[in-house]
């Protein structure tokens, strides 16, 4: 008998977060680790929001909050709603969470009847299914391949709709592979989802500015406005602000569906932190000069990575558009033995290889539910980086060359 209920027993801890709880364990036996498997910038969130919230602290803004966020920050949104994706929201269709993760949450938990599915295109962050899961709807997951870029295409997507389904989950850029949709493919979903009035769209645009080289960001409700009325738009301060453990993210869509979202947050965490709304102020509103800097870096990296890993035997790294990962096919080392004679049966046997034999933590794909790949996460200085990829490039050349039956 177990006090763990049981649609909580079927749901699956973060990959994410275990692989770097392995790695923090390792450490803690004294090995040298390098962990590649994080979602969050390794900078230093900018000084001038820093003390933004300082100020706010001396100030005395420590009291509980309207739930969907204080009027300043909304206004702050809606103004950068306006400016970077001409989009125009009243505040009442703007509510702010602890993280783009509970506005998701809430979200779901507004919106699903149980039983009623949302279609989520897989490779996929971690946190979809289950956060679909949690709110009583089915996950439908369309596996997209490589060859497609690892984007959904209209007619997997006509393909995937159902009576049941509610919302189809957009992530661009992508986590974990860094996939785009450009205006023209946000366009060809929508022109499937005209034909389906009763689907929403579910944009996560939490890696928008982290966008490279010649690809275009591009958020559904901008590209095909007649779906503004069914389309929820997520973003935040934790990936291109730096921000991630202050805990801003915010929604902007139909006020009825905010209201609901409300409601659950009412009743739940109430608000995110009073003075992390205040120092997200700055970051939305404020100067935002030290953004294409963190953007000039990032691509670096990419660059950087992707040359070093594509020679290691066995991998395949394809070039990433966007987000701070590279999504790299280990099909080719599955199936070899290791120096001590154990078969890498699967990802996740290679990201333990690469774990304990070179001292790199990675995240297996299959946490992503895409089997045959890791992925790696860029946001790292490009001295550990460039050990990182050495390490992983002689761990796979003292593979066996023979692929086990
Ligand atoms: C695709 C995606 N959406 C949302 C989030 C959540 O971001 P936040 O820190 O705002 O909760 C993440 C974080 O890893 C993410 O990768």
């Amino acid at each position: 008998m177990t006090i763990v209920a049981d649609h909580i027993q079927a749901i699956r801890p973060s990959e994410t977060k275990a692989m770097t709880a392995r790695a923090a364990a390792l450490r803690a036996q004294g090995r040298e680790v390098i962990t590649l498997s994080q979602g969050e910038p390794d900078f230093d969130t900018p000084t001038i929001v820093r003390e933004a919230g300082i100020r706010a602290i001396r100030e005395g803004r420590t009291r509980y909050t309207p739930v969907p966020g204080i009027v300043p920050l909304r206004e702050a949104i809606r103004e950068k709603l306006r400016r970077d994706n001409h989009l125009d929201y009243s505040i009442d269709q703007i509510t702010v969470g602890c993280g783009a993760k509970q506005v998701l949450f809430n979200a779901l938990m507004a919106s699903l009847n149980p039983g009623e599915e949302v279609i989520v295109p897989s490779p996929c962050w971690v946190s979809y299914p289950e956060m679909v899961s949690l709110a009583g709807g089915k996950p439908v997951v369309i596996p997209c391949s490589e060859n497609e870029g690892f984007k959904l295409q209209p007619e997997a997507l006509e393909a995937a709709i159902t009576p049941r389904t509610k919302w189809l989950m957009l992530n661009s850029p992508c986590n974990p592979t860094g996939a785009v949709y450009g205006a023209a493919e946000l366009r060809g979903l929508a022109e499937v989802l005209r034909r389906h009035p009763r689907v929403w769209v579910l944009a996560d645009d939490i890696y928008e500015k982290l966008v490279y080289g010649a690809s275009k960001f591009a958020s559904m409700a901008e590209a095909a406005p007649d779906l503004f009325d069914r389309t929820l738009t997520v973003n935040g301060v934790s990936k291109t602000n730096a921000m991630t453990g202050w805990r801003v993210g915010y929604g902007a869509g139909p006020a009825e569906l905010i209201k609901a979202m409300n409601t659950i947050q009412g009743q739940t965490s109430s608000h995110t932190s009073s003075i992390s709304q205040y120092a997200a102020i700055e970051a939305i509103g404020g100067d935002q000069s030290y953004v294409p800097e963190f953007v000039a870096e990032f691509q670096a990296r990419r660059d950087l990575v992707v040359e070093r890993l594509n020679r290691a035997p066995g991998l395949r790294c394809p070039m990433p558009d966007g987000a701070f990962y590279v999504f790299v096919s280990c099909a080719g080392v599955i199936g070899r033995r290791t120096t001590s004679r154990q078969v890498i049966r699967s990802d996740t046997d290679f990201a333990m290889y690469l774990l304990e034999g070179a001292g790199v933590a990675v995240v297996p794909g299959s946490g992503f539910l895409a089997a045959s790949y890791i992925r790696i996460s860029y946001a790292s200085s490009q001295a550990e980086l460039i050990k990182a990829c050495d390490l992983i490039v002689a761990a796979c050349a003292a593979l066996s060359g023979e692929q086990a039956a």
